[in-house]
């Protein structure tokens, strides 16, 4: 038995550092190259277990070179096996091109992952059924997450839902979530697609999840921190000074932050201080998982000038 239970995606990850993104017909050269594990739902795993959170990943990984590196990854990260699930289809992979400024683009190709669904979770019978958080993300089918939300809820356990990439919801869906981290680019989409303001402030929008049946909306400013949405109003939460390098994963960094946080019984206000530290962390460095950060590296960090 796991305290979180994370279910979602493993994608090989192939990275490009270049100066600026190429035109359509261009070639950039003076570009560097890395490649290796990634995919949301395994990187929001791997940060629970570095926070010390005793954490199981329920993922699909194809039957190849790049799903045998990612299970002996996940397993090293200290995830048990019995989550790394197998599929014929190919293991998903994502290219990631990342620009002097440290914004990414991505394009994936999800292979396994869309194999994953509500029955390959229970048939793992008690080891998956009785964590007591749930932390989903968007990036295996849409459906996956919606089904193991209701199931998981009504089942007792608190549930996060990380909406990336964005895509849109059913609007019965969002009941099925204690907690939803967007961007403001997911938002955004949710807002628009639930019949919300397309455009406006953050808060108008995320007032209208609230309307439409949300319970805590904390949506993730980068640079300028975190927006907390509940019944009971707003509140705003300063970022921590970053040297940013590379964007990538910082929502995966911010939400597993928040969830390892609750998980060791903090308050969502401090749960959420903890992921704005966390995101600010991840972005200070190259990949994804090497920005993923210790319980300790993240309790040093302080607020003012970048370091
Ligand atoms: O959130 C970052 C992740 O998104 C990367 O690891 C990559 O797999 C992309 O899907």
């Amino acid at each position: 038995m796991a305290d979180v239970l994370v279910v979602g995606s493993y994608n090989a990850g192939f990275t490009i550092y270049a100066p600026h993104l190429p035109r359509r017909g261009e070639t950039v050269g003076d570009a560097r190259f890395d490649w290796g594990p990634g995919g949301k739902g395994a990187n929001q795993a791997i940060a629970l277990r570095r926070l010390g959170i005793d954490t199981c990943l329920v993922t699909k990984l194809g039957e190849d070179v790049f799903g045998d590196h990612g299970r002996d990854v996940l397993l090293a990260e200290g995830l048990p096996a019995w989550g790394i699930l197998r599929a014929k289809e190919p293991t998903g992979v994502a290219f990631i091109l990342v620009e002097a400024d440290g914004e990414n683009s991505i394009v994936v190709a999800p292979g396994a992952n869309l194999a994953l669904g509500l029955d390959d979770v229970m048939a793992l019978g008690d080891e998956a059924g009785v964590s007591r958080f749930v932390l989903l993300q968007l990036e295996c089918r849409t459906e996956l997450a919606v089904d193991v939300g209701r199931w998981a809820r009504s089942g007792g356990r608190r549930v996060v839902l990380d909406p990336a990439p964005a895509r849109a919801l059913p609007p019965e869906a969002l009941a099925y979530f204690d907690i939803i981290t967007p961007n403001e680019t997911e938002l955004a989409l949710l807002s628009r697609a639930l019949g919300g303001p397309d455009g406006g402030t953050v808060e108008a929008q995320a007032a209208a999840l609230l309307e439409k049946g949300a319970h805590d909306i904390v949506v993730t400013l980068g640079q300028r921190g975190a927006l907390w949405a509940s019944a009971a109003g707003f509140q705003s939460f300063e970022a921590y000074p970053a040297d940013v390098r590379d964007t990538t994963g910082a929502g995966d960094a911010f939400s597993a932050a928040l969830v390892a946080a609750l998980a060791r019984g903090a308050s969502l206000p401090d749960a959420i201080d903890l992921g704005c530290r966390a995101g600010a962390y991840c972005v200070s460095h190259d990949g994804v998982i090497d920005g993923l950060a210790t319980w300790s590296a993240l309790a040093g960090m302080k607020k003012g000038p970048a370091q």
